[in-house]
Protein backbone atom coordinates (compact mmCIF):
# COMPACT_ATOMS: atom_id res chain seq x y z
CA UNK A 1 0.00 0.00 0.00
CA UNK A 2 1.06 3.71 -0.87
CA UNK A 3 0.95 6.24 2.04
CA UNK A 4 1.26 9.65 1.62
CA UNK A 5 3.14 11.06 4.84
CA UNK A 6 4.55 14.73 3.30
CA UNK A 7 2.63 17.20 2.07
CA UNK A 8 5.18 20.00 1.00
CA UNK A 9 2.61 21.94 -1.14
CA UNK A 10 2.94 24.06 -4.52
CA UNK A 11 6.66 23.79 -6.13
CA UNK A 12 7.89 24.98 -9.23
CA UNK A 13 10.07 22.49 -11.72
CA UNK A 14 13.17 23.13 -10.12
CA UNK A 15 15.33 23.92 -13.07
CA UNK A 16 13.38 26.44 -14.55
CA UNK A 17 15.26 29.78 -13.89
CA UNK A 18 13.07 32.81 -15.14
CA UNK A 19 15.28 34.90 -17.10
CA UNK A 20 12.92 38.23 -16.33
CA UNK A 21 9.79 37.94 -14.00
CA UNK A 22 7.43 39.84 -16.02
CA UNK A 23 3.76 38.75 -16.58
CA UNK A 24 3.93 36.09 -19.49
CA UNK A 25 6.61 34.58 -18.01
CA UNK A 26 5.14 34.10 -14.26
CA UNK A 27 1.99 33.15 -15.87
CA UNK A 28 3.17 30.53 -17.42
CA UNK A 29 5.39 29.18 -15.27
CA UNK A 30 4.34 25.21 -14.32
CA UNK A 31 3.88 24.60 -10.87
CA UNK A 32 2.70 21.25 -8.75
CA UNK A 33 1.62 19.41 -5.70
CA UNK A 34 4.80 18.22 -4.27
CA UNK A 35 3.65 15.09 -1.68
CA UNK A 36 5.53 12.34 -1.02
CA UNK A 37 4.63 8.78 0.10
CA UNK A 38 5.73 5.49 1.63
CA UNK A 39 5.30 1.78 -0.42
CA UNK A 40 4.37 -0.19 2.81
CA UNK A 41 5.30 -3.69 0.54
CA UNK A 42 8.76 -2.50 -0.95
CA UNK A 43 9.20 0.67 1.64
CA UNK A 44 9.80 2.88 -1.03
CA UNK A 45 9.67 6.11 -0.92
CA UNK A 46 8.63 8.04 -4.30
CA UNK A 47 6.87 11.50 -5.34
CA UNK A 48 2.97 10.88 -5.72
CA UNK A 49 2.40 12.02 -8.87
CA UNK A 50 5.87 12.59 -10.77
CA UNK A 51 6.46 15.73 -13.13
CA UNK A 52 6.29 14.40 -17.04
CA UNK A 53 10.31 14.17 -17.64
CA UNK A 54 10.00 15.89 -21.16
CA UNK A 55 9.15 18.92 -18.98
CA UNK A 56 12.28 18.67 -17.11
CA UNK A 57 15.04 17.05 -19.14
CA UNK A 58 14.95 19.58 -22.04
CA UNK A 59 17.68 21.94 -23.74
CA UNK A 60 17.94 24.45 -21.23
CA UNK A 61 18.72 22.38 -18.18
CA UNK A 62 20.97 24.38 -16.38
CA UNK A 63 22.64 22.19 -13.62
CA UNK A 64 26.14 21.03 -14.57
CA UNK A 65 27.90 18.32 -12.53
CA UNK A 66 31.48 19.63 -12.97
CA UNK A 67 30.41 23.01 -11.21
CA UNK A 68 32.42 22.18 -7.67
CA UNK A 69 35.46 21.27 -7.19
CA UNK A 70 34.06 18.37 -4.54
CA UNK A 71 32.32 16.95 -7.33
CA UNK A 72 34.96 16.95 -9.96
CA UNK A 73 37.67 15.54 -7.45
CA UNK A 74 34.47 12.96 -6.56
CA UNK A 75 34.11 11.69 -10.27
CA UNK A 76 37.46 11.18 -11.04
CA UNK A 77 38.10 9.12 -8.01
CA UNK A 78 35.35 6.99 -8.65
CA UNK A 79 35.90 6.69 -12.40
CA UNK A 80 39.71 5.25 -11.39
CA UNK A 81 38.78 2.92 -8.48
CA UNK A 82 35.89 0.88 -11.03
CA UNK A 83 39.02 0.92 -14.12
CA UNK A 84 40.64 -0.58 -11.36
CA UNK A 85 38.21 -3.30 -9.70
CA UNK A 86 36.18 -4.54 -12.75
CA UNK A 87 38.40 -3.49 -15.49
CA UNK A 88 35.88 -2.94 -18.14
CA UNK A 89 36.81 -3.53 -21.87
CA UNK A 90 33.47 -1.30 -22.58
CA UNK A 91 30.86 0.85 -20.53
CA UNK A 92 28.07 3.12 -20.61
CA UNK A 93 26.82 6.32 -18.90
CA UNK A 94 23.52 6.84 -18.29
CA UNK A 95 22.84 10.79 -17.30
CA UNK A 96 26.58 11.75 -18.39
CA UNK A 97 25.48 15.35 -18.11
CA UNK A 98 28.66 17.46 -19.24
CA UNK A 99 30.95 14.53 -19.24
CA UNK A 100 32.72 14.96 -15.53
CA UNK A 101 33.05 11.29 -15.11
CA UNK A 102 33.06 10.28 -18.92
CA UNK A 103 36.50 12.28 -19.32
CA UNK A 104 38.07 9.75 -17.52
CA UNK A 105 37.57 7.16 -19.90
CA UNK A 106 39.25 6.42 -23.26
CA UNK A 107 36.76 7.47 -26.35
CA UNK A 108 36.12 4.38 -27.67
CA UNK A 109 35.80 2.81 -24.47
CA UNK A 110 32.64 4.34 -23.24
CA UNK A 111 28.99 5.42 -24.60
CA UNK A 112 27.02 7.80 -22.91
CA UNK A 113 23.23 8.57 -22.61
CA UNK A 114 21.62 12.20 -21.75
CA UNK A 115 18.46 13.35 -23.02
CA UNK A 116 19.36 17.00 -21.94
CA UNK A 117 20.39 18.16 -25.69
CA UNK A 118 22.22 20.80 -24.38
CA UNK A 119 24.32 19.10 -22.44
CA UNK A 120 24.54 15.78 -25.16
CA UNK A 121 26.12 18.13 -27.25
CA UNK A 122 28.69 18.91 -25.03
CA UNK A 123 29.97 14.94 -24.59
CA UNK A 124 29.51 14.86 -28.58
CA UNK A 125 31.56 17.60 -28.68
CA UNK A 126 34.64 16.05 -26.72
CA UNK A 127 34.49 13.15 -28.95
CA UNK A 128 32.15 11.07 -27.23
CA UNK A 129 29.24 8.46 -28.72
CA UNK A 130 26.77 10.03 -26.98
CA UNK A 131 22.38 9.23 -27.11
CA UNK A 132 20.38 12.51 -26.98
CA UNK A 133 17.76 10.13 -25.03
CA UNK A 134 15.55 9.08 -22.15
CA UNK A 135 16.93 5.93 -20.48
CA UNK A 136 14.25 2.90 -21.93
CA UNK A 137 13.52 -0.31 -23.41
CA UNK A 138 13.46 1.08 -27.01
CA UNK A 139 17.20 2.50 -26.52
CA UNK A 140 18.54 -0.12 -25.50
CA UNK A 141 17.40 -2.25 -28.36
CA UNK A 142 18.92 0.53 -30.38
CA UNK A 143 22.18 0.69 -28.58
CA UNK A 144 22.38 -3.14 -28.34
CA UNK A 145 21.66 -3.30 -32.22
CA UNK A 146 24.80 -0.77 -32.89
CA UNK A 147 27.36 -1.79 -29.89
CA UNK A 148 28.24 -4.78 -27.19
CA UNK A 149 26.74 -5.32 -24.30
CA UNK A 150 28.80 -3.50 -21.13
CA UNK A 151 30.70 -4.66 -18.86
CA UNK A 152 30.23 -1.45 -16.60
CA UNK A 153 27.13 0.90 -16.89
CA UNK A 154 27.87 3.50 -14.43
CA UNK A 155 25.05 6.04 -13.62
CA UNK A 156 25.06 9.40 -11.17
CA UNK A 157 22.14 11.29 -9.79
CA UNK A 158 20.17 9.70 -12.82
CA UNK A 159 18.11 6.30 -12.06
CA UNK A 160 16.12 8.28 -8.76
CA UNK A 161 14.92 10.75 -11.19
CA UNK A 162 13.21 8.23 -13.57
CA UNK A 163 9.87 7.27 -12.64
CA UNK A 164 9.68 4.01 -14.27
CA UNK A 165 11.93 1.34 -12.24
CA UNK A 166 10.71 -1.90 -13.34
CA UNK A 167 11.46 -0.71 -16.94
CA UNK A 168 14.51 0.90 -16.18
CA UNK A 169 16.19 -2.31 -14.25
CA UNK A 170 15.37 -4.34 -17.24
CA UNK A 171 16.58 -2.17 -19.53
CA UNK A 172 20.01 -2.74 -17.38
CA UNK A 173 19.62 -6.26 -17.23
CA UNK A 174 19.44 -7.01 -21.01
CA UNK A 175 22.50 -4.21 -21.12
CA UNK A 176 24.75 -6.23 -19.03
CA UNK A 177 27.37 -9.01 -20.05
CA UNK A 178 26.76 -11.83 -18.06
CA UNK A 179 29.20 -10.51 -15.22
CA UNK A 180 28.91 -6.83 -16.16
CA UNK A 181 28.98 -4.56 -13.59
CA UNK A 182 26.29 -2.11 -13.15
CA UNK A 183 27.21 0.89 -10.36
CA UNK A 184 24.78 3.69 -9.49
CA UNK A 185 24.92 6.67 -7.26
CA UNK A 186 21.86 8.72 -5.54
CA UNK A 187 20.96 10.29 -2.48
CA UNK A 188 20.39 8.12 0.47
CA UNK A 189 17.00 7.86 2.19
CA UNK A 190 18.89 6.93 6.02
CA UNK A 191 20.54 10.16 5.54
CA UNK A 192 17.48 12.55 4.42
CA UNK A 193 16.07 11.00 7.91
CA UNK A 194 18.92 11.21 10.06
CA UNK A 195 19.74 15.32 8.48
CA UNK A 196 15.73 16.10 8.80
CA UNK A 197 16.89 16.91 4.85
CA UNK A 198 13.69 17.58 3.31
CA UNK A 199 15.09 19.90 0.80
CA UNK A 200 16.21 16.01 -1.11
CA UNK A 201 12.31 16.16 -2.61
CA UNK A 202 11.72 17.91 -5.56
CA UNK A 203 10.93 17.36 -9.23
CA UNK A 204 13.72 15.27 -10.66
CA UNK A 205 14.32 13.64 -7.32
CA UNK A 206 11.43 10.92 -8.42
CA UNK A 207 12.63 8.51 -5.38
CA UNK A 208 14.90 8.42 -2.90
CA UNK A 209 16.59 4.65 -2.15
CA UNK A 210 17.15 2.92 0.49
CA UNK A 211 19.40 -0.55 0.72
CA UNK A 212 15.95 -2.40 1.68
CA UNK A 213 14.12 -1.03 -0.95
CA UNK A 214 16.22 -1.10 -4.14
CA UNK A 215 16.71 -5.16 -3.26
CA UNK A 216 13.26 -5.75 -3.25
CA UNK A 217 12.93 -3.87 -7.14
CA UNK A 218 16.07 -5.32 -8.25
CA UNK A 219 14.91 -8.79 -7.52
CA UNK A 220 12.13 -8.37 -10.03
CA UNK A 221 14.25 -7.62 -12.60
CA UNK A 222 16.90 -10.63 -11.51
CA UNK A 223 18.99 -8.24 -10.80
CA UNK A 224 21.19 -7.88 -7.17
CA UNK A 225 23.17 -5.72 -4.72
CA UNK A 226 26.55 -7.23 -4.25
CA UNK A 227 28.31 -4.62 -2.46
CA UNK A 228 27.10 -0.88 -1.31
CA UNK A 229 29.04 2.49 -0.39
CA UNK A 230 27.58 5.30 1.58
CA UNK A 231 29.10 8.19 0.40
CA UNK A 232 29.24 12.47 1.88
CA UNK A 233 28.16 13.95 -1.61
CA UNK A 234 24.97 15.52 -1.81
CA UNK A 235 24.45 15.72 1.88
CA UNK A 236 24.57 11.59 2.35
CA UNK A 237 24.35 8.96 -1.17
CA UNK A 238 24.74 5.25 -1.61
CA UNK A 239 26.73 3.85 -4.09
CA UNK A 240 24.95 0.18 -4.97
CA UNK A 241 27.09 -2.82 -7.04
CA UNK A 242 24.84 -4.47 -8.48
CA UNK A 243 24.89 -7.58 -10.94
CA UNK A 244 22.77 -9.94 -12.71
CA UNK A 245 21.56 -12.61 -10.00
CA UNK A 246 23.58 -15.54 -11.25
CA UNK A 247 26.71 -13.35 -11.80
CA UNK A 248 29.70 -14.49 -10.24
CA UNK A 249 29.76 -11.80 -7.62
CA UNK A 250 29.60 -12.67 -3.94
CA UNK A 251 27.23 -10.81 -1.69
CA UNK A 252 30.20 -8.17 0.29
CA UNK A 253 29.51 -7.83 4.29
CA UNK A 254 28.69 -4.18 3.62
CA UNK A 255 24.98 -5.40 2.20
CA UNK A 256 24.28 -7.39 5.39
CA UNK A 257 25.93 -4.19 7.74
CA UNK A 258 23.65 -1.51 5.73
CA UNK A 259 20.55 -3.79 5.55
CA UNK A 260 20.75 -3.80 9.42
CA UNK A 261 22.02 -0.39 10.10
CA UNK A 262 18.48 0.19 7.93
CA UNK A 263 16.18 -1.72 9.89
CA UNK A 264 17.55 -0.04 13.32
CA UNK A 265 16.66 2.93 11.75
CA UNK A 266 13.21 1.56 10.89
CA UNK A 267 13.51 2.72 6.95
CA UNK A 268 10.54 -0.08 6.50
CA UNK A 269 7.90 1.51 8.89
CA UNK A 270 5.39 4.13 8.17
CA UNK A 271 5.65 5.29 11.45
CA UNK A 272 9.74 6.54 11.03
CA UNK A 273 8.20 8.27 7.79
CA UNK A 274 5.44 10.15 9.70
CA UNK A 275 7.59 11.45 12.89
CA UNK A 276 10.11 13.04 9.93
CA UNK A 277 7.03 14.72 8.58
CA UNK A 278 6.28 16.05 12.15
CA UNK A 279 10.07 17.42 12.44
CA UNK A 280 9.96 18.81 8.92
CA UNK A 281 7.17 21.16 9.74
CA UNK A 282 8.93 22.48 13.13
CA UNK A 283 12.19 23.04 10.68
CA UNK A 284 9.81 25.31 8.66
CA UNK A 285 8.36 27.40 11.41
CA UNK A 286 12.00 27.85 13.05
CA UNK A 287 13.75 28.90 9.54
CA UNK A 288 10.74 31.80 9.35
CA UNK A 289 11.19 32.90 12.60
CA UNK A 290 14.99 33.35 12.44
CA UNK A 291 14.44 34.94 9.00
CA UNK A 292 12.13 37.48 10.12
CA UNK A 293 14.00 37.96 13.26
CA UNK A 294 17.20 39.08 11.30
CA UNK A 295 14.52 41.10 9.24
CA UNK A 296 13.35 43.26 12.13
CA UNK A 297 17.11 43.63 13.08
CA UNK A 298 17.91 44.74 9.97
CA UNK A 299 20.72 42.31 8.46
CA UNK A 300 21.24 41.87 5.03
CA UNK A 301 20.70 37.94 3.94
CA UNK A 302 21.19 35.83 1.02
CA UNK A 303 21.76 32.31 -0.05
CA UNK A 304 24.44 30.60 -1.24
CA UNK A 305 23.70 28.37 -3.65
CA UNK A 306 20.86 28.47 -6.55
CA UNK A 307 20.15 25.09 -5.71
CA UNK A 308 17.04 22.65 -6.48
CA UNK A 309 17.29 21.87 -2.75
CA UNK A 310 16.79 25.49 -1.73
CA UNK A 311 14.16 25.59 -4.36
CA UNK A 312 11.49 23.09 -2.16
CA UNK A 313 12.53 24.66 1.07
CA UNK A 314 11.52 28.45 -0.18
CA UNK A 315 9.02 27.35 -1.90
CA UNK A 316 7.51 25.15 0.63
CA UNK A 317 7.91 28.17 3.57
CA UNK A 318 7.11 30.47 1.47
CA UNK A 319 10.23 32.65 1.88
CA UNK A 320 10.74 35.44 -1.18
CA UNK A 321 12.77 38.62 -1.82
CA UNK A 322 11.18 39.58 1.35
CA UNK A 323 13.51 37.81 3.57
CA UNK A 324 16.34 36.74 1.10
CA UNK A 325 17.63 39.52 -0.80
CA UNK A 326 19.30 37.48 -3.54
CA UNK A 327 21.05 34.36 -4.27
CA UNK A 328 24.50 33.61 -5.23
CA UNK A 329 25.99 31.03 -7.48
CA UNK A 330 28.96 30.25 -9.69
CA UNK A 331 27.04 28.59 -12.58
CA UNK A 332 27.04 31.06 -15.67
CA UNK A 333 23.68 29.79 -16.85
CA UNK A 334 21.99 30.66 -13.52
CA UNK A 335 22.88 33.77 -12.67
CA UNK A 336 20.92 37.15 -13.95
CA UNK A 337 18.25 34.56 -13.78
CA UNK A 338 15.46 34.47 -11.23
CA UNK A 339 14.97 31.15 -9.16
CA UNK A 340 11.54 29.18 -10.02
CA UNK A 341 8.51 29.57 -8.23
CA UNK A 342 9.38 32.68 -5.74
CA UNK A 343 11.51 34.77 -8.04
CA UNK A 344 14.73 36.02 -6.19
CA UNK A 345 17.42 37.20 -7.97
CA UNK A 346 20.53 35.12 -8.61
CA UNK A 347 24.06 36.76 -8.77
CA UNK A 348 27.35 35.78 -9.27
CA UNK A 349 29.19 34.18 -5.91
CA UNK A 350 32.74 34.10 -8.14
CA UNK A 351 34.20 37.22 -6.02
CA UNK A 352 32.59 35.66 -2.53
CA UNK A 353 29.95 37.39 -0.37
CA UNK A 354 29.80 41.21 -1.03
CA UNK A 355 30.83 42.93 2.28
CA UNK A 356 27.13 44.53 3.34
CA UNK A 357 26.16 40.70 3.58
CA UNK A 358 25.27 39.49 7.53
CA UNK A 359 23.99 36.16 7.19
CA UNK A 360 23.90 33.58 3.84
CA UNK A 361 21.40 30.77 3.76
CA UNK A 362 23.28 27.37 2.71
CA UNK A 363 21.20 25.85 -0.17
CA UNK A 364 24.13 24.16 -1.14
CA UNK A 365 24.56 23.09 2.54
CA UNK A 366 26.08 19.89 1.52
CA UNK A 367 29.39 21.76 0.28
CA UNK A 368 29.82 23.19 3.48
CA UNK A 369 33.52 22.50 3.68
CA UNK A 370 34.03 23.77 0.37
CA UNK A 371 31.91 27.06 0.73
CA UNK A 372 33.73 27.99 4.06
CA UNK A 373 37.07 27.16 2.90
CA UNK A 374 35.78 29.83 0.06
CA UNK A 375 33.92 32.65 2.02
CA UNK A 376 37.22 33.12 4.88
CA UNK A 377 36.76 36.84 4.57
CA UNK A 378 33.23 36.57 4.95
CA UNK A 379 33.65 34.62 8.12
CA UNK A 380 36.64 36.71 9.23
CA UNK A 381 34.60 39.82 9.42
CA UNK A 382 32.03 38.41 11.64
CA UNK A 383 29.85 36.98 8.52
CA UNK A 384 27.35 34.09 9.44
CA UNK A 385 25.87 31.32 7.69
CA UNK A 386 22.29 29.74 8.39
CA UNK A 387 21.43 26.51 8.01
CA UNK A 388 18.35 23.91 8.05
CA UNK A 389 20.43 20.63 9.08
CA UNK A 390 20.33 18.81 10.85
CA UNK A 391 18.13 21.78 13.06
CA UNK A 392 17.84 25.81 12.40
CA UNK A 393 21.49 26.76 13.46
CA UNK A 394 24.01 29.73 12.85
CA UNK A 395 27.71 28.46 11.72
CA UNK A 396 29.84 31.28 12.68
CA UNK A 397 33.99 30.95 12.74
P1 LIG B 1 23.92 20.93 -6.38
O1 LIG B 1 23.84 20.77 -4.90
O2 LIG B 1 22.65 20.61 -7.08
O3 LIG B 1 25.13 20.26 -6.97
O4 LIG B 1 24.11 22.50 -6.69
C1 LIG B 1 25.12 23.24 -6.13
C2 LIG B 1 24.96 24.67 -6.62
O5 LIG B 1 25.71 25.53 -5.78
C3 LIG B 1 25.46 24.90 -8.02
O6 LIG B 1 24.54 25.70 -8.72
C4 LIG B 1 26.78 25.63 -7.85
C5 LIG B 1 26.57 26.35 -6.54
N1 LIG B 1 27.82 26.56 -5.82
C6 LIG B 1 28.34 27.86 -5.72
O7 LIG B 1 27.76 28.80 -6.24
N2 LIG B 1 29.50 28.06 -5.04
C7 LIG B 1 30.17 27.02 -4.46
O8 LIG B 1 31.22 27.25 -3.86
C8 LIG B 1 29.64 25.69 -4.56
C9 LIG B 1 30.35 24.54 -3.92
C10 LIG B 1 28.45 25.52 -5.23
Amino acid sequence: MKKKFLNLLKQPITNSYLSSINKSNTKNEYFYNLSVIFNTQNFLVSLSKPVDPKKQYTDKYAHRASQSFTMRQSFKSVANKLKSRFRPNFSMEIGSNDGVFLKNFKKNKIVAVEPCLNLAKITKKLGYKTYPNFWNRKLVNKILKEKSNFDLIYSANTISHIPNLKETFDAIYKSLNDNGVFVFEDPYMGSVIKMNSYDQFYDEHVHIFSLIAISNILKKSKLKVFDVELLQTHGGSTRFYVCKENAKYSINKSVKNLKSKELKQGLHKLSTYTKFASRVKKSKYELLELLKELKKKSKKVVSYGATYKSATIFNYCNIGNDLINYVLDSTKNKQGKFTPGKHILIKPSNNGIPEDVDYAFLGAWNFLKEIKKKEQKFLKRGGKFITHVPKIKIISL
